[in-house]
């Protein structure tokens, strides 16, 4: 599967590998082996998602075994809402210590707004602001890559592009057929950001709905395959998050085929401004 060219210089994988809800160490080395075993060789975790220690123990093991080092990987890490502002130093470091690397390829702000704070407390910015320093500091000391935010709306990327010294390289965010989030997809074309599709399956449900399955009919691919490949074909990254060793390779197999644009154009109009996570846009 093909990289993306980051506004870093670096690459990163189209394809990753996505590990929300997926815990405990047996578990962890059981989905990254499947995934590194079919292809998959960027892995998207977060502080908040408890499994730092556990990925990072089992990539030890897992990449000699894949006759692979760490230059081979691409793994990002996102800072928890709770550690927004003066912690956010600290906390890089703690991502850095957890997965036991000497450098992460991405970091990202995971949501703009402080854990605790109300969405519309003024002081989120100041907060982000700081965070934000913080990520640049990193990446100067070579701790991080590439450094990016994730839940931002187009006025949150405004803002930060106003006063960063780093620009960031991705936005992460939830982006399937049921949200079209184009205004968010121009503004980082225009701006040179990478866009990265979270919950590309509907956490899942997407997969059962009719009108996905008609067009897997079509291309004689599976629901999940069409969902990915609609996103990849439009230049945006994906993350698919499985536990299933055939899901896990399914979900991969996207180079062979591609949809008419007839294709695109018909999931793209079952926008519904639908979100299966959470919606960021009162985030102040
Ligand atoms: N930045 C953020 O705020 C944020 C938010 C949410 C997610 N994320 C990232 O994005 C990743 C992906 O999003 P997600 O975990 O929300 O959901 P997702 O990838 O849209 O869907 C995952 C669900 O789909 C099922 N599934 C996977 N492959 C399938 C297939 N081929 N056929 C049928 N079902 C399939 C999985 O079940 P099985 O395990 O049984 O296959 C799982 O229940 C996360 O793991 C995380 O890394 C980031």
């Amino acid at each position: 599967m093909e990289n993306v060219t980051l506004n870093t210089g670096n690459q990163m994988p189209l394809v990753g590998f996505g590990t929300f809800r997926i815990q405990g160490y047996e578990v962890i080395y059981q989905c990254l082996d499947a995934a590194l075993q079919h292809g998959y060789r960027s892995f998207d975790t977060a502080t908040v998602y408890n499994n730092e220690a556990d990925m990072g123990r089992a990539l030890k093991v897992l990449l000699p075994k894949h006759g692979l080092t760490r230059q081979d990987i691409f793994i990002t890490s996102k800072l928890a809402p709770k550690d927004h502002g003066q912690d956010a130093e600290a906390a890089g470091l703690r991502s850095l210590a957890a997965l036991d690397c000497d450098y992460l390829d991405l970091y990202l702000i995971h949501w703009p707004g402080k854990q605790g704070w109300k969405r519309e407390d003024l002081r989120n910015r100041e907060s982000r602001r700081q965070s934000w320093e913080s990520l640049e500091k990193l990446k100067q000391a070579g701790s991080f890559r590439a450094i990016g935010v994730s839940n931002y709306t187009v006025d949150h990327l405004k803002e930060l592009l106003a006063g960063c010294q780093v620009h960031p390289a991705v936005l992460q965010v939830e982006y399937h057929p049921l949200l079209v989030q184009l205004d968010l997809l121009h503004f980082c074309q225009e701006a040179g950001i990478h866009l990265q599709a979270y919950s590309s399956l509907g956490v899942g449900t997407l997969v059962q709905r009719d009108e996905i399955k008609r067009v897997a009919e079509r291309c004689r691919r599976t629901p999940a395959q069409v969902l990915l490949r609609w996103a990849v074909q439009q230049g945006i990254g994906v993350i698919p998050k499985s536990t299933s060793p055939a899901h896990i390779a399914e979900n991969f197999q996207l180079s062979d085929f591609a949809l008419s644009a007839p294709d695109v154009e018909e999931l793209s109009k079952l926008h519904s401004d639908t979100h299966y996570c959470w919606d960021p846009t009162t985030v102040a």
